[in-house]
């Protein structure tokens, strides 16, 4: 008996849950495995909003709370868009979802035809193309490697569009290449959307507050305000408040575009968990210092990775500009020998053989379509990053080169 639709026959599951999935079963085999495969913050959620969300409990918002949120969550919301962003939504023009990959998937549901085309910059979030997929419509991959810091730049935009694209994916900084945008580069995007005006673009900003040496974050609807009735802006709770089992994100964009999203929602979950959402205002309206104080142990944690791979002579990287992951490059070990006389093929071998030897759970570039790097998350604590690079270190001066 085939349970699975055909339409599931080429999507794969999340690769960095693949990951932990594999280091917690070694682990469970009894090996001293470090898992840095998955993309959540190591804090605690801040206690004002654990207090927040008994007291909502406590308060009987135990009920189906309406399908697009609260109305409290989202004046939070409106305030936050035009506090940080100086963006302006109305109610009707914000929905909250099970976090922001719910929200990713109702806007892909609510607008993707059969055939349609979505511009994904890769390295990017490995689910933006399974999504396409479930959905029938075709991820187009634009190359954005190491020679633009990983970001998309114009001219290759440009050459990507055609009739049947519909949406371009931007995420902003990015997973897994911790990519930053200036305005300047946003401007470039905008204006080769400008001359093509059925294309909508989805600009995830949930590592908005996960920024490092100073920059300024920009959303991509403030620097292109004449592209903002075609831009959905999606940003949720759980990076920047260390919320990621609350499941809460949020978008704001053009009020069509979020009633078909919230009809989608309706036949899908119904409104995000009530006091899910009543914790999330007290996170966003509430005191802001740990969210400093995260993103400042990210930076150092940052520091400490770069310092560490760029004495490794076989390995590069890029100094990730926000979010809380390393994208390294192996180039030079594809067609290395391990000990056992395994060729490393390519950089899912790699991650294989870090597993194996390292003990180190990681994630392939190929997952995020650009190789050959694996990315490491660095939401660890400073010590357990120094044993994982001790041991990566170890692992690739064991490598020897190929025939
Ligand atoms: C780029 C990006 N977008 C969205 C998400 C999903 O976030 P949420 O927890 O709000 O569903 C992630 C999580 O790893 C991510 O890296």
């Amino acid at each position: 008996m085939n349970y699975a639709s055909s339409r599931l026959a080429s999507v794969k599951p999340s690769a960095s849950a693949w990951v932990s999935q594999a280091a917690q079963r070694a682990r469970a085999a009894g090996e001293d495995i470090i898992d840095l495969g998955l993309g959540e913050p190591d804090f605690d959620t801040p206690p004002h909003i654990i207090e927040a969300a008994y007291a909502a409990g406590k308060a009987g918002e135990t009920r189906y709370p309406p399908t697009d949120g609260t109305s409290e969550l989202k004046q939070a919301i409106i305030k936050k868009f035009q506090r940080d962003n100086l963006l302006e939504y109305s109610a009707g023009e914000v929905i909250i979802s099970n976090g922001a990959k719910q929200v990713i998937f109702n806007a892909l549901m609510a607008s993707l035809e059969q055939d349609d085309e979505v511009l994904l910059c890769a390295p990017y979030f490995g689910q933006y193309k399974d999504m396409v997929l479930i959905l029938g419509g075709v991820p187009v991959t634009i190359q954005c490697g190491a020679a633009t810091q990983f970001r998309l730049d114009a001219v290759s935009l440009e050459k990507a569009i055609t009739p049947k694209t519909r949406w371009l994916f931007l995420n902003l900084p990015s997973n897994p290449a911790g990519a930053v945008y200036t305005e300047d580069d946003l401007r470039a995007i905008g204006d080769v959307l400008e001359r093509n005006p059925n294309v909508l673009v989805l600009s995830d900003e949930i590592y908005e507050h996960i920024l490092f040496d100073g920059k300024k974050f920009w959303s991509f609807a403030e620097i292109c305000p004449s592209l903002k009735d075609r831009t959905l802006t999606v940003n949720g709770v759980s990076k920047a408040y260390a919320m990621t089992g609350w499941r809460i994100g949020y978008a704001g964009g053009p009020q069509p575009l979020i009633a078909a999203m919230t009809k989608v929602q309706s036949q899908i979950s119904s409104g995000a968990c009530s006091i899910a959402q009543a914790a999330a205002v007290a996170a966003l309206n509430g005191p802001q210092d740990e969210v400093h104080r995260f993103c400042a142990a990210f930076q150092a944690r940052r520091d400490l990775v770069f310092s560490r791979v760029s004495s490794i002579e076989k390995l590069t990287l890029d100094p990730p500009a926000g979010a809380f992951y390393a994208y390294i490059g192996c180039s030079k070990l594809i067609g290395n020998k391990t000990p056992d006389g395994t060729v490393i093929e390519d950089d899912t071998a790699f991650t294989n053989y870090l597993l194996k030897d390292a003990k180190i759970a990681c994630v392939p570039g190929s997952a995020y379509d650009l190789s050959p790097f694996f990315r490491i998350s660095t939401a660890a604590s400073e010590a357990v990053l120094t044993e994982a690079l001790d041991r990566i270190e170890a692992s690739v001066a064991k490598l020897k080169p190929g025939n």
